[in-house]
């Protein structure tokens, strides 16, 4: 595992080159080699080309190539390692009698307000150990980079309390050591009202700003803040004092927006000047055309649309008035209890109207903007994280057409082989 692999005669190299959220007509361009070869040097990558220049340059080069395994990729294509830049990965129990419950007509809100919902993995994620929590994690990172996930993010929000919040961010610095897979974490302590604080919501913004967030702030737990802005849940004005102060502290902001009710959650973002703002399903158009100015990424999450039964967010209307978007899982217990990087590009592209080149751009370059991130991953330019999957298909458009199945055949993560179809075993740590 010395992060040494160059990957030749790929009948695509998918490079999304770029280094920053592509906006508009620009999600459309995918910076595409015919013949294609890269190399990976001590995990970053090295040379980008088609294989008769990178074979070229190998041959003048003073490289040992022993210490270099070689990847041929005949009629594959290769790509970025896909970046699922919302999850909330990291809890314990599950809710399958919810889900039955929704199938029967329920609604996901009503379930919340009832003392259901988040508050139900909320006590068991109280419940569960440290060590409970990262085992889980393991499995979930497994299954997620078997799909061709190199860098995740995970959200806090099922502690609502000091000590399970910092337990479930501490799983993810744990899981970030043990585990191939990236993890960039969030805290959302503002993610439901516990209990004790129903009605009193300030009185619970005031507690995470006293007494969590400093501390999340001063161990360097996460890098993002989030919020469930939302009717009923936590208002434009709570949301606004939680994220400005956390951005003093050094996190940067995040919002759960417009997601069922249309509460201006969008404008927020783009007053705050959110790295992303997500959801977005009943954003309005000023919202919408404000975020694309400032700069925000709508990240939209069609597989919790899909869960609750919900209208798709407006990807189309975005891209089209110039905004950037990027895709997400929102893998959780409850309202989309999926890792399915497939199904996504499965509803992207059927009712959303992405086309498949601005799906890819969304899972890979702008999802890195989402986690501010598209200065050292998301594209294949030389300089970057050798991070990549290499499809069993010869071009990228096989990825929406083999309909909710993963096309991915092997990952490499900073320049290793890490996951191997063919091989059926995986390389997992
Ligand atoms: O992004 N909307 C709020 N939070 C999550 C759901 C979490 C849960 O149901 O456990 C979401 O959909
Ligand atoms: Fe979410």
């Amino acid at each position: 595992m010395n992060g040494n692999i160059i990957i030749k005669n790929a009948s695509q190299l998918v490079t999304c080159s770029g280094s920053a959220a592509k906006k508009g007509k620009e999600m459309a361009e995918l910076h595409l080699i015919s013949d294609g070869a890269l190399v990976i040097k001590e995990g970053l990558i090295d040379a980008v080309g088609t294989t008769e220049e990178i074979e070229a340059q190998l041959e003048t080069s003073d490289t040992d190539l022993n210490g270099f395994d070689v990847i041929d990729a005949r009629n594959k294509a290769v790509l970025p390692g896909f970046v699922d830049s919302h999850t909330h990965f990291v809890f314990g129990g599950y809710r399958a009698e919810e889900f039955s419950w929704r199938l029967r007509g329920d609604n996901y809100m009503e379930i919340m307000s009832r003392g259901g919902g988040i508050v139900n993995s909320v006590n068991a994620t109280r419940r569960a150990a440290l060590d409970e929590l990262v085992q889980c994690g393991i499995q979930r990172l497994d299954a997620m980079l078997s799909l061709g996930v190199t860098t995740v993010e995970g959200k806090s929000g099922y502690g609502l309390d000091r000590d399970t919040e910092i337990k479930q961010l501490e799983a993810m610095a744990h899981l970030d050591q043990v585990h191939y897979v990236d993890i960039v974490p969030t805290f959302l302590g503002a993610h439901a009202v516990p209990p004790d604080y129903r009605g009193k919501e300030d009185a619970f913004i005031d507690f995470l700003l006293g007494d969590v967030l400093p501390e999340v702030a001063e161990h360097n737990l996460a890098q993002f803040c989030d919020v469930f802005c939302e009717k009923n849940v936590f208002s434009v004005a709570q949301s606004r004092r939680l994220l400005s102060r956390a951005a003093e502290l050094g996190l940067k902001p995040k919002l759960h927006a417009d997601e069922i009710v249309q509460t201006g959650g969008a404008e927020l973002a783009a007053e705050l000047g959110a790295v992303s703002a997500d959801h977005l399903l009943q954003a309005s158009d000023e919202g919408l055309r404000r975020m694309a100015a400032a700069g925000v990424v709508a990240t939209l999450l069609p597989a919790t649309a899909f869960s609750l039964k919900e209208p798709y967010a407006r990807g189309r209307h975005i891209i089209d008035a110039g905004g950037a978007v990027a895709l997400a899982t929102d893998f959780n217990p409850g309202s989309c209890f999926t890792e399915s990087i497939p199904l996504i590009f499965a509803l992207a592209t059927l009712y959303m109207g992405i086309t498949t080149e601005e799906a890819i751009s969304a899972m890979t370059i702008n999802a890195a903007a989402a986690l501010d991130r598209a200065d050292t991953i998301g594209s294949l330019d030389v300089g970057k994280q050798g991070d990549l999957v290499i499809l069993q298909y010869p071009s990228y458009q096989f990825i929406p057409y083999h309909l909710a199945v993963s096309t991915v055949e092997k990952v490499i993560k900073k320049g290793n082989l890490v996951f191997d179809k063919q091989k059926r075993g995986m390389t997992y740590c």
